[in-house]
C-alpha cells in the first residue's frame, strides 16, 4: 500500500484533495497532517472518519523533529503539500507567520524527505501547491506562464514564492523528485469566510455591508476547487519530476462584476426583490500592494496532461451558493470565537 503524506488537508483545498485520494485510490493509506488553525477544520472531512485508508495527524510542519519523528514512523512514498498560511490580509498583518509556516515549514519537509528517501528516489514524489500571486500582477492584456518571472508582492506570496524557490533548488541540488503546481484563485465548498465568495455569501445572507476593496476593479481568474483537486491528482500522478504546471479556469471576472452576480443569485435564492442585496455592498479602503488583475494560462497542463476544467462558472456558483446556504451550521460554528475578533480589526476599525 502506498502512504502518501497531504499536508493541510483539514483546509479547503486539501480536505477536497483528500476526499478525492482516499476515495479514488483504496489501496494508498492517506495521512493528513494538518495543524488545526483556524482555517483547518476536521468538520470539512467528517464523511472519511471511518475509511480504512485515511489517518488523521495532528501537527505543526514548523516542528522540525517532529516532522522528522513522522516521516521515519510512517515511511511515506509521497507527500502532497499544501499546509500554509493562505489568506493574503493576515499576512500584511503579520507576515512573520507567513514565513514560518509556508517557507520554514515546507524546507523541514523537503529535509524530512530527502533524508527519509536517501538520495533514493525511485517511485517517490514531493508535490508542492503554489499559487499564481508569485507572479505579480498582470495589465489589462497577457497571461501567466510557467516561464513568467516571479514578482510577489504581499508577503504571502513573497513567502509562497520563497518556497517554491526551496522545492525547485531541492530538485536541482539533490535530485529531489519534486513538482510543482501555481494555481489561481479556487472557489466552492469549506472554503473560510475570510476570502472574498464565502464572506460575501454569509454577510448578504445576514444583510451586512459587502466591504469591497477600492473600485472592485481588480480582476481574478476563478477555479472551482474540485477541478483544482483533479488537477492535483493528474499531476501528482502523471507530471515530470522537476516541472512546473500552472492550472486556472480561463474564467477572469472584475471583483465588482462577481459581486454582482453572487447579490442577484443570491436575491433570486432568498426571495428577496431584485437589486436589494447590492445596497449591501460598500467601499473601503483598497488592500495595501493590492494586484490588478490575475490570469492563468494552463494551456501545458491542458496540452501534456489532459487536464481541463469541468464547470462553467455559472453552474459553479450557483452550485457554491446553495451549499452554503445549506450549511449555515457549518458557517456559523467557523464564524464564531477568534473569527468575530479578525472581523473586528480588518474592516470595523478602518
Ligand atoms: P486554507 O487556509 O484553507 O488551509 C490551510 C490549511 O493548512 C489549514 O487546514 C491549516 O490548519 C493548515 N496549516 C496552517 N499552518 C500549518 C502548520 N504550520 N502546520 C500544519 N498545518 C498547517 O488554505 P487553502 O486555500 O486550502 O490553500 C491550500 C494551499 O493551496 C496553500 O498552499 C495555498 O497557498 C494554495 N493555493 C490556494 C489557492 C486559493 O484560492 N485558496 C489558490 C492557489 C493556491
Ligand atoms: O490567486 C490565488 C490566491 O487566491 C491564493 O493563493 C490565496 O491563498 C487566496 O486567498 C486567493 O487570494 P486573493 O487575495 O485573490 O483572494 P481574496 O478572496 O482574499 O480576494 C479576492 C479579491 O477580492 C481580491 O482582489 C481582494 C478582493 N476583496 C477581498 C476581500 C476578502 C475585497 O474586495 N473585499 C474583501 O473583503
Amino acid at each position: 500500500m502506498k502512504k502518501i503524506l497531504i499536508t493541510g488537508g483539514a483546509g479547503f483545498i486539501g480536505s477536497h484533495v483528500v476526499r478525492l485520494f482516499v476515495n479514488k485510490y483504496p489501496d494508498y493509506h492517506i495521512y493528513n497532517l494538518d495543524k488545526l488553525t483556524y482555517a483547518g477544520n476536521l468538520a470539512n472531512l467528517k464523511d472519511l472518519e471511518n475509511k480504512h485508508n485515511y489517518t488523521f495527524v495532528k501537527g505543526d510542519i514548523v516542528d522540525d523533529g517532529f516532522i522528522q519523528q513522522l516521516f521515519a514512523q510512517h515511511q511515506f512514498d509521497g507527500v502532497i503539500h499544501l499546509a500554509a498560511e493562505s489568506h493574503v490580509d493576515r499576512s500584511i498583518a503579520n507576515p512573520l507567520e507567513f514565513v514560518m509556516t509556508n517557507v520554514v515549514g515546507t524546507v523541514n519537509l523537503l529535509n524530512a524527505a530527502r533524508h527519509l528517501w536517501k538520495d533514493d528516489y525511485q517511485g517517490k514524489r514531493f508535490y508542492h501547491i503554489s499559487t499564481d500571486e508569485v507572479y505579480g500582477t498582470l495589465g489589462e492584456s497577457g497571461f501567466f506562464t510557467e516561464t513568467t518571472a516571479y514578482d510577489p508582492h504581499s508577503p504571502y506570496s513573497a513567502s509562497k514564492a520563497s518556497s517554491d524557490h526551496f522545492v525547485r533548488a531541492y530538485h536541482d541540488t539533490y535530485g529531489l523528485p519534486v513538482v510543482v503546481s501555481n494555481c489561481s484563485n479556487n472557489y466552492g465548498s469549506y472554503q473560510f469566510p475570510e476570502k472574498l465568495i464565502p464572506l460575501f455569501i454569509n454577510n448578504i445572507r445576514h444583510n451586512k455591508p459587502l466591504p469591497v476593496y477600492g473600485k472592485g476593479e481588480n480582476v481574478r481568474d476563478w477555479l472551482w476547487v474540485e477541478d483544482h483537486a483533479r488537477a492535483i491528482d493528474v499531476i501528482y500522478h502523471q507530471g515530470l519530476n522537476g516541472d512546473t504546471y500552472n492550472i486556472g479556469g480561463h474564467n477572469e471576472w472584475k471583483n465588482i462584476d462577481l459581486i454582482r452576480v453572487m447579490c442577484r443569485v443570491m436575491d433570486r435564492k432568498l426571495g428577496r426583490p431584485d437589486g436589494e442585496s447590492e445596497k449591501l455592498i460598500t467601499y473601503v479602503k483598497d488592500r495595501a500592494g493590492h494586484d490588478l488583475r490575475y490570469a492563468i494560462d494552463s494551456t501545458k497542463l491542458q496540452r501534456e496532461l489532459g487536464w481541463k476544467p469541468s464547470l462553467q462558472f455559472e453552474e459553479g456558483i450557483e452550485k457554491t451558493i446553495d451549499w452554503y446556504l445549506s450549511n449555515q451550521e457549518w458557517l456559523d460554528n467557523v464564524t464564531s470565537g477568534d473569527y468575530l475578533k479578525y472581523y473586528e480589526q480588518q474592516y470595523v476599525t478602518r
